[in-house]
C-alpha cells in the first residue's frame, strides 16, 4: 500500500546566473515517470486552499514556480506537510494517496505534471470513500 513515505521532494538542476537562473526537469528523470499532461495553478487567492482529493491511477510532480504554498499529503493512517517554495524543488506525489494544496501566498504559481491525461473518474472526492478505499486495499 502506498504511503506518505514514498512522497520525495526532488532537487532540480539550477544553473546560475547573473541574468536569471534556470532550471529544468524531464520526464522518466527529475521527473519518475511519462508526463502527459502539464497544468498549472494561479491567481489564488493568498491564504487560499485547493485540491482535496486523491488519484487511482495518476501520479504527479508539482513544482512552486513563484511563490509558495503547502502540500499535504495523507494515506489515511499518516499526514505529512510539504512546503514549496523554490522554484528548483519538485514533489512527486504517487497515486493512492489523499492531497490538498494550501497556504498559497499571493501570486504563487503552481505547476504540475500529471502521468495521465485528465481523467474525472480517476479522482477520489470524499475522503471517507478514500479511507474506505484504502482499508480495503482498493488504492
Ligand atoms: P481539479 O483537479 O478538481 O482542481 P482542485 O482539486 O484543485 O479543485 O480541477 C478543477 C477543474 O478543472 C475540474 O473540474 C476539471 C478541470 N480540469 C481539466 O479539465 N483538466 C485538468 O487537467 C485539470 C487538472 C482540471
Amino acid at each position: 500500500m502506498v504511503t506518505v513515505d514514498s512522497v520525495k521532494i526532488i532537487e532540480l538542476p539550477k544553473f546560475t546566473d547573473p541574468r536569471g537562473n534556470l532550471s529544468f526537469v524531464e520526464q522518466l528523470n527529475h521527473v519518475p515517470f511519462e508526463i502527459k499532461r502539464t497544468y498549472w495553478i494561479y491567481d489564488v487567492p493568498g491564504g487560499e486552499s485547493r485540491g482535496g482529493h486523491a488519484f487511482k491511477a495518476n501520479q504527479e510532480f508539482i513544482v512552486a514556480l513563484s511563490g509558495a504554498f503547502e502540500v499535504i499529503v495523507d494515506d489515511g493512517q499518516q499526514k505529512k506537510s510539504f512546503t514549496l517554495n523554490r522554484s528548483y524543488y519538485g514533489l512527486y506525489v504517487p497515486a493512492g494517496l489523499w492531497r490538498e494544496m494550501g497556504n498559497f501566498s499571493t501570486n504563487s504559481l503552481a505547476l504540475e505534471f500529471g502521468s495521465l491525461h485528465y481523467d474525472e473518474t480517476d479522482y477520489i472526492r470524499d475522503y471517507d470513500l478514500f479511507l474506505k478505499m484504502k482499508r480495503n486495499g482498493e488504492i
